[in-house]
Order: structure tokens, then C-alpha cells, then sequence
């Protein structure tokens, strides 16, 4: 079976020189990376984390592909309505395991499959190109919000299912949705209740960006003909590996690396997939690693703000604009490339009269050989790097490393000492949208940010 692997020889000193570490170095972490370990696996046991859970519900993943084959034939277009947590891992299955195209292929090429569309943003002019291109009487919406009260959610929900019931009308639009939210508290639970709406139930200790492997990712994934049973698969696989022997736990010396990495001052996180199916695992990560990673806290007595930034680049595509920077500019930056050895095809560049020297070859040595390239580039330079290796893209190794990454975030939340699960950060601008937007209760923040815009009306800093 293909497991996934991770290589961080190129973050070594042996390898890439001064700005590397040295083997003692990472030994000398391991007691607390074995601390960290346990601390996890404890927190399991009480039953808060549970991503750790999602791998072996393999009864809601054969009730929700089973769904979804009975339905999916009704629908031409399948339109996820969530932000987030609730957004970003639909989107990165959708580019990791299926066409890049996917929209512009008949029904019949996508196995009589919706398309998919995923507006996870409040733009007015987002959502109203999205009414210009739905059949309303052909699509399904999956409203999905854990809180089920998320503003930008709701307001699009409440955007599509009116634009819905003019098309269908107000016996049958429920029919067209589908809810993913909270056992029993929420507006959609209400809802769901009230209408007798078909709902799935996202568990109350998964949180939002740790949830792909909920009914939150798989439903849409099902729908478009993605396999759930592979993905849980491919996850519980990677629980195994990552065992108390940490130092065959890829999540735990991935943590430990990136650990040691941030002390060293390479802060920054850049993710680079030398593949386009996996360009939004990249921003998936992204947020998995942010939101769960940038905390003030207090240490040995101190309130510390801290944090690594995660960074999205594209193989090869950022060669021609990112990587100069990474290999000339500041020492701050450690690399995740995410490398596929076995392509899903082969194209071949084809021969032509002036004997290029690229002829004959194929596309596949070319962006492996730019992938290497840059690679050792980076670590002749003492530009630390690791590579997460992909034997080949498939639900089995997508739900590995889906796993892998929640995992190395929780271990890294433990090194830090912080909380990785919570996100209070987000809540000072969600208070002050809710005074702006007059929602009751808010008057005090309404107060506050108007008087900070008038205060600002005249500003001489505008130019
Ligand atoms: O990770 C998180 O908790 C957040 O990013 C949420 O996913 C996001 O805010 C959406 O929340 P909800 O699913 O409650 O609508």
C-alpha cells in the first residue's frame, strides 16, 4: 500500500549547513516531543479531540457515499455553502482527487456527478455571477456551519434558498438542501428540524478547521465521486504510523522540525506542491496551521505572541515569481515541498524538425528534474527544507496527509504550549461586523467602530 513519507534530511546541518539542525539538537527534543505525544493521546482519551475520532467512523462514510450515489443523479450542480473550515477542505479535495476541469466536463464524463462550486466569500458580485451560471430546479446546496450561525454563511444561504424557492417553490426547496451542522444547537439545527430538512451532524469536539474528514468534507467529496471509505482509510493508515515511537511518527518529527525551525528564526512556513492537484491542500493548510498555531499566550510568565506563518507557493509556477526570494532573500523561511512520484499520466513533448533538447522528453522528468533543481538550489544556499512525499495522488494518501497535518498541528500546539484549538483572535472583527451590521446586543461595538471611522473620515494619511 502507498504511505506517504516524510524527508527532512535537507532541514539537517549535515545537509543544509549553519541554518540547519543538528541531530543532537533534534534528539535532545524528543523527551518533550514524546510528552507532546502523550499529551494528545490523552486529550483523546478524554474525548476532546475529536479529528482523532473522524478515521474510524466508517459507518457514517458508507451512509453518506450511499446517500450521496442515490442522489447525485438529480443534481447537475452542487453548491457548498460554508467559510472556512467549512469551505476549504471541500475545495482541496475537489482539486487533489478530481479533473481540473471538472466544471467544464459533460455529466457524462464526470460519471453523472454534479459539478461544484464553492463560494466562500461574501462578494456580492461572487454570488450574483453564481446565480447567472445555477439551474435551480438541478442543484443541491450543502449549508455547513458547525456554529450554524456564521454571518457569512447565513447570508448566502439565505441569498441562494430565496433565488430557490422562486424556482422550485416554497413546498419543494427543501428538498434542494442538504445541512451539516451541530447536533442540537444553532439556527441550521432549528432549521433542519423545522423543515424536516435532510441534515448530517458535525461532532461538537471537531473543530471547523480540523473537520474535512467529517460529514463537512465528505459529502460534497461523495457527490463528486470521491470514495470517503479511501480517504478514512488512508487517515487511520497514518494514525497507526504515527505511533509512540516518535521517531518513526512522521506528524511528530514534522512538528519537531518545524518546532526547531521557528526557535532558530525560520518562521515562515512555506508549503510548495511540485503538483496542481495539490495546490489547495496548500491553503487548506494554510488555515489549519494559522488559526491553530498564531496564539498569544503566557510563557514562563510573559504573554507572548507567537505563531508560524504558513505560506502557499506553486511547483513550478513560483519558480517564476517566489523563488528568488527564498533562495537570496532573509533566513526565515523553512520549505515544505510536496512531491508526487508517480503522476496520473504522462505527456510527452514531441519531436520536431530543429532537435530541441527538450523533445522526447516528457513533461513528467521536466517537472520532477525542476522540482529537484530546486530543491538542492535551496539547500546549497543552507535553505532548510523537507518534502512531504505523495507515492501517488489518492484518496489513501490525500486522507494520510489530511491526518498527518492535523496531527503534527496538535503536536506542535503542545511544544508551544498553547491551545491549538480555539481562535479567539477572529472574534474582535466578527463583534465589530455584527455592531456594524445592527445585529442586537452589538450596540456597544456599533459605537466603537463608527467613532473610529469618523475619527478617520478626514484623515491627512490619504493620498
Ligand atoms: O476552524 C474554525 O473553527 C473556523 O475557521 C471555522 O471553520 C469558520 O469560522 C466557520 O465556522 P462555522 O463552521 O461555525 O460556520
Amino acid at each position: 500500500m502507498s504511505s506517504v513519507r516524510v524527508d527532512f534530511s535537507n532541514c539537517m546541518s549535515e545537509f543544509a549547513g549553519g541554518h540547519g539542525i543538528d541531530s543532537a539538537e533534534l534528539e535532545s527534543l524528543y523527551p518533550k516531543l514524546s510528552a507532546a505525544h502523550e499529551a494528545v493521546h490523552q486529550k483523546k482519551a478524554q474525548g476532546s479531540l475529536g479529528f482523532m475520532e473522524l478515521p474510524y467512523k466508517t459507518e457514517e462514510a458508507k451512509k453518506i457515499s450511499g446517500y450521496a450515489k442515490k442522489q447525485k443523479a438529480k443534481f447537475d450542480d452542487f453548491v457548498v455553502i460554508g467559510i472556512g473550515g467549512s469551505a476549504l477542505g471541500n475545495i482541496a479535495l475537489q482539486t487533489a482527487l478530481n479533473h481540473p476541469y471538472w466544471n467544464l466536463l459533460s455529466k457524462k464524463q464526470r460519471k453523472n456527478c454534479p459539478r461544484l462550486f464553492v463560494p466562500d466569500n461574501v462578494d456580492p458580485e461572487l454570488l450574483k455571477s453564481l446565480l447567472d451560471v445555477l439551474n435551480m430546479k438541478k442543484t443541491v446546496f450543502n449549508v455547513i456551519s458547525k456554529s450554524g450561525t456564521t454571518s457569512e454563511c447565513l447570508a448566502n444561504f439565505f441569498i441562494l434558498k430565496n433565488a430557490l424557492i422562486k424556482k422550485v417553490g416554497i413546498k419543494k426547496w427543501q428538498e434542494h438542501i442538504i445541512i451539516s451542522t451541530d447536533e442540537k444547537k444553532g439556527y441550521l439545527r432549528e432549521l433542519a428540524d423545522k423543515e424536516n430538512i435532510v441534515s448530517f451532524t458535525i461532532p461538537a469536539n471537531v473543530g471547523g478547521r480540523f473537520s474535512v474528514l467529517s460529514p463537512v468534507g465528505l459529502i460534497s467529496a461523495s457527490f463528486c465521486g470521491i470514495r470517503p471509505e479511501k480517504l478514512l482509510e488512508g487517515a487511520r493508515y497514518m494514525d497507526r504510523k504515527c505511533g509512540s515511537d516518535i521517531v518513526k511518527n512522521p506528524a511528530a518529527i514534522y512538528a519537531a522540525i518545524q518546532y526547531l525551525m521557528y526557535w532558530k528564526g525560520k518562521k515562515i512556513n512555506v508549503m510548495m506542491p511540485y503538483s496542481q492537484a495539490l495546490k489547495d491542500v496548500s491553503d487548506w493548510f494554510r488555515q489549519l496551521w494559522a488559526e491553530s498555531l498564531g496564539k498569544k499566550t503566557n510563557l514562563k510568565n510573559d504573554v507572548v505572541n507567537l505563531g508560524p506563518t504558513p505560506v502557499k507557493a506553486l511547483g513550478v509556477t513560483d519558480q517564476h515569481s517566489q523563488v528568488q526570494l527564498y533562495i537570496e532573500g532573509p533566513y526565515d523561511k523553512v520549505v515544505t515541498f510536496l512531491s508526487v512520484e508517480k503522476y496520473g499520466t504522462t505527456v510527452t513533448v514531441p519531436a520536431t524538425k530543429a532537435r530541441h533538447y527538450l523533445e522526447k522528453h516528457t513533461l513528467n522528468e521536466l517537472i520532477k528534474s525542476e522540482e529537484e533543481a530546486t530543491r538542492t538550489a535551496l539547500t546549497k544556499q543552507s535553505r532548510p527544507n523537507c518534502t512531504i512525499i505523495f507515492p501517488e495522488i489518492s484518496e489513501y494518501t490525500i486522507g494520510q496527509v489530511f491526518y498527518m497535518l492535523e496531527l503534527a498541528t496538535a503536536y506542535m500546539g503542545e511544544l508551544f504550549e498553547i491551545n491549538a484549538f480555539d481562535q479567539p483572535g477572529v472574534e474582535l472583527g466578527k463583534v465589530l461586523t455584527y455592531g456594524l451590521m445592527g445585529r442586537d446586543g452589538f450596540e456597544k461595538e456599533k459605537k466603537e467602530i463608527k467613532e473610529f471611522l469618523i475619527s478617520k473620515k478626514n484623515s491627512k494619511y490619504i493620498v
